[in-house]
């Protein structure tokens, strides 16, 4: 029986598509870029990404050309992407940022038109449907993440076609498998017990200052260090997850570990009940989309068709920065904060830069992403804290007291509010 194939048959159902498991989404990304992409070929991708995507990326030997985005969901806005760019990609990579789905549609269209492959990082998505289609069944092949959801903090999946292509990226994950150990499934099964205890007990904020005291969390910003030298270095190397292990594995040393059955005993546990989470991450978008830090983008869509079951539900908010440290003291440690753009973190040895980075640094910057899970408890503590929202069309005088604050800064003239949120391009 192939590696890890109740949990497979489980997503196989779910989806309606093939499945193979995988550790974690981002060795299941690798497996689709290694697959469908020669070495040198160019990505599209959202600058408003996790870092460790855009490493996923390098190692895999390719360019990532970073797209104009939204700036009411991050995502990549097809329309904003000049003529000269599509003509010289060789492929799309999607993000589904915080669950809010992608301009799948088009860019599926766009991807056929130009005969080359559709990636859907469905990471933050695993429940999201367009047009009554799931998230993941759009493009070529797509990743899941069993971290996000269920918090299984291991566990993801790859989506493909057919049952042909599920084999061939089947041997080739298992090449790319480094044995599990003992120790490790222990940790690993340990690790979101413990998380869910230090939140039961209500021990968040004295637990995380100290962790931040010690120095034990792996990044002190938003993005982790880029070590721009020993990267540049790297790249003689690629294709090679193996040579950019240290940035890859970031927030997941065991992503590429073969998990025992312990791990994946609890990690089908976790899929049992993940209807049952979805559920619940409605009526938190449901509540937190009504309240005034609720952008455009999750406003129409939750009129439209209802809350989604996101895993982050991205409120826009003034002096952001500022306010992550003080929602520690309510107990509340927000993480998946994507802040600079991968353009501005990395720069142009490491990415193609968008040609109109804009819209992706406001959003970056001014972006709350909230656990609907928590949604109560969020509301609770930005009323008390008098959170004023930020909205990209405000002009820049009116923007308070982060204007200027950082990458962020506002730009100087107001978004002249691209429909983000029209049928035809969220579906
Ligand atoms: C957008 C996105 N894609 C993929 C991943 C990788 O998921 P995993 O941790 O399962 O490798 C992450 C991780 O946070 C993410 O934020």
């Amino acid at each position: 029986m192939p590696y890890g194939s109740r949990l497979t048959a489980e997503m196989t159902r779910r989806l309606g598509r093939e499945c193979l498991y995988t550790p974690s989404a981002r060795l299941a990304l690798y497996l689709a870029l290694r697959r469908w992409c020669r070495p040198g070929a160019r990505v599209l991708m959202s600058p408003v990404n996790d870092d460790v995507i855009l490493f996923v990326v390098l190692a895999a030997g390719l360019r990532p050309v970073q797209a104009p985005v939204s700036v009411w969901d991050g995502n990549i806005d097809p329309a904003a992407v000049p003529e000269s760019t599509w003509r010289t990609v060789d492929a799309v990579l999607t993000t589904n940022l915080y669950g809010i789905p992608d301009r799948v549609v088009e860019l599926r269209a766009r991807c056929d038109q130009l005969g080359i492959p559709l990636f859907e990082d469905a990471a933050h998505a695993i429940g999201t449907h367009v047009e009554g289609q799931p998230i993941g069944t759009f493009g070529k092949a797509a990743a899941f993440s069993l971290s996000k959801h269920v918090a299984g903090m291991a566990g993801g999946f790859l989506a493909v076609e057919d049952a042909r292509t599920r084999r061939e990226v089947e041997r080739l994950r298992d090449e790319l498998l480094v044995p599990g150990r003992l120790r490790g499934d222990l940790a690993t099964t340990l690790r979101p017990l413990a998380r869910s205890a230090v939140r039961g007990l209500r021990l968040v904020r004295p637990v995380w200052r100290t962790m931040q005291r010690l120095g034990l969390l792996e990044r002190d910003t938003f993005r982790m260090e880029l070590h721009p030298l020993r990267l540049a270095d790297r790249a003689r190397r690629a294709p090679s997850l193996s040579a950019y292990e240290p940035w890859v594995r970031v927030d997941l040393h065991g992503f590429r570990e073969r998990h025992g059955p312990l791990v994946r005993a609890q990690l089908q546990l976790r899929m049992e009940r993940l209807d049952g989470d979805l559920a619940r991450r409605t009526v938190g978008v449901s509540l937190l989309a009504g309240t005034a830090w609720a952008g455009r983008a999750l406003r129409d869509r939750t009129a439209e068709d209802g809350p989604l079951p996101l895993f982050r539900v991205p409120l826009l908010v003034r002096d952001r920065d500022a306010l992550l440290d003080r929602l520690v003291d309510h107990g509340l440690v927000c993480g998946y904060v994507y802040d600079p753009p991968l353009d501005d973190y990395a720069g142009a040895e490491f990415v193609e830069p968008s040609p109109d980075p804009t819209a992706a640094r406001w959003f970056a910057s001014h972006t709350l992403p909230a656990d609907p899970l928590l949604a109560r408890t969020i509301i609770n503590a930005l009323t008390k804290d008098g959170v004023k929202p930020a909205s990209p069309e405000a002009p820049a005088h009116d923007s308070g007291p982060d204007a200027g604050s950082g990458s962020g800064a506002q730009p100087s003239v107001p978004f002249p509010g691209r429909d983000a949120t029209s049928k035809s391009t969220t579906g």
